[in-house]
């Protein structure tokens, strides 16, 4: 194992840097990339999933900045700064919109000045806190967000890092409690249900070669993060699916799923 004296572990796979890999990205190590194609070779679709959940996250901050007139977004669980980072698909949009992006990882930290730029009359921070405590992440937040005023809250691919349920359920609740109505919950989470050969042994290995550990949710389990919230229409659905752009040619057509649920809700 070697270590550098930033605190990164060069000697085993991270989430981030695996991400990052499957998304065709260059920030990452060659145990991230041997640990990232031994995954490929078990769950064939994994690529697909980043690249469907990239491009989720650019529709929802759309649509959240376009029609829904969001103005601050909370993105929990960033991961390496890649093409189309919230504040930028935010202040395509709305260039006043502020972003408040939240890893625990060092590697994300030490390219966190990526994430630091910001369209004129925006702003963007970077917090480096744990999903786990969502009081810390709330206070530090408040440097950059009104915290009176609604804020969009996206976990993508990170509340399946928070391994026992009811944890999860705690960290959504406590962050929803501090934020107004007509704030927002988005989410993305891997899923056995929806196909996706392979993916139960690819978690398994994972979990055995790499960190940090991850699991899989039910449906039924990841709605319920948003119970008692509004859901906006499609609701849970694999995230290819939650409101495709429309093919070039202009068509409609429903994508293939992916085993990556998504769900947006608005507080009412
Ligand atoms: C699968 S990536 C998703 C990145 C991005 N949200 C996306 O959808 O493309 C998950 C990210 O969550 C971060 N992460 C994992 N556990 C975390 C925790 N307990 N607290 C904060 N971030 C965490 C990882 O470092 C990684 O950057």
């Amino acid at each position: 194992m070697s270590r550098i004296n930033t605190g990164i572990n060069t000697g085993v796979a991270h989430n981030a840097r695996v991400w990052n890999h499957w998304l065709g990205g260059k920030d990452n190590y060659a145990v991230d990339r041997e640990v990232g194609d031994h995954i490929t070779g078990l769950y064939p679709s994994i690529g697909e999933v980043a690249r469907a959940d990239r491009a989720f996250l650019g529709r929802v901050v759309r649509h959240l900045a376009g029609e829904a007139g969001v103005r601050q977004f909370l993105d929990i669980g960033t991961g390496l700064p890649t093409a189309d980072n919230t504040h930028e698909v935010a202040q395509r949009v709305a260039p006043d919109s502020h972003v408040v992006y939240v890893d625990n990882d060092p590697n994300v930290l030490t390219h966190a000045r990526a994430l630091l730029t910001s369209a004129p009359g925006g702003a963007t921070d970077y917090i480096d806190a744990d999903a786990h405590d969502p009081d810390a992440i709330l206070h530090a937040a408040a440097r950059t967000l009104d915290l009176g005023r609604p804020v969009a809250i996206l976990l993508l691919g990170i509340l399946n890092f928070v391994l026992d349920t009811e944890r999860a359920q705690r960290t959504v609740d406590r962050l929803l409690a501090g934020v107004p109505s007509g704030s927002h919950l988005v989410l993305t989470h891997p899923t056995l249900e929806l196909g996706g050969e392979g993916n139960a042994e690819a978690m398994r290995f994972w979990n055995e070669n790499a960190t940090p550990p991850i699991t899989a949710r039910s449906g039924a389990e990841i709605a319920r993060f948003a119970a008692g919230l509004e859901l906006l229409p499609p609701g849970l659905v694999s995230c290819t699916r939650w409101r495709p752009d429309p093919t070039p040619d202009g068509s409609l057509t429903e994508p293939p799923q992916v085993a990556q649920y998504a769900l947006v809700a608005r507080k009412p």
